[in-house]
């Protein structure tokens, strides 16, 4: 009834604009979801990359289906592409709200395996491999972090 689930997409984004109207637009994204997931217990991690989405969500499975559902009818993205859909044992995102994994970062090459054309998105690569990559990009990202306030 209470099991933690953990679900994880691909989309194509709907944003229109330069770098600076993508990058606000992720950041407006963050926020309402930094916020509304703490207070869902949701964590999880977002990626932005060639113009597709690639997100990780864990919860209670009860919380995660209605975010997704909100999720699914954003006009922010389109073709909402479930990778995986799984009950997890304990958290691989635990300590975030909602991580950014990137923007343009380069796992660009992950995502056109995934991609036929403009508008099919064909599931070539294992959804384990995108989570796990996304965790990745997560870490180094803190590492970053933790060297530029360490200095
Ligand atoms: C790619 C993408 C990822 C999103 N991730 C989240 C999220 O993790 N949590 C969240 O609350 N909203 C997220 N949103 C925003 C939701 O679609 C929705 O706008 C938000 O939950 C506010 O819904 P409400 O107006 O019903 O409160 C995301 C939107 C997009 C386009």
């Amino acid at each position: 009834m209470n099991a933690l689930y953990q679900i994880s997409y691909i989309s194509r984004s709907a944003i229109i604009g330069n770098h600076q109207t993508i990058d606000n637009e992720i950041a407006n994204i963050l926020q309402v979801a930094q916020s509304n997931n703490r207070s869902q217990d949701i964590t999880g991690a977002l990626l932005y990359s060639g113009g597709y989405f690639c997100q990780v969500i864990e919860g209670i499975q009860e919380n995660i289906e209605t975010l997704f559902e909100s999720i699914q009818m954003d006009a922010r993205h389109r073709a909402v592409t479930v990778l995986n859909y799984e009950p997890i044992t304990s958290r691989q995102f635990g300590d975030w709200q909602m991580a950014l994994a990137g923007i343009e970062e380069p796992l660009r090459f992950h995502i056109d395996g995934l991609v036929d054309d403009a508008t099919q998105i064909k599931i070539k690569e294992s959804a384990k491999d995108i989570v796990n990559t996304l965790y990745k990009l997560v870490m180094q990202k803190q590492q970053v972090l933790l060297q530029q306030t360490a200095r």
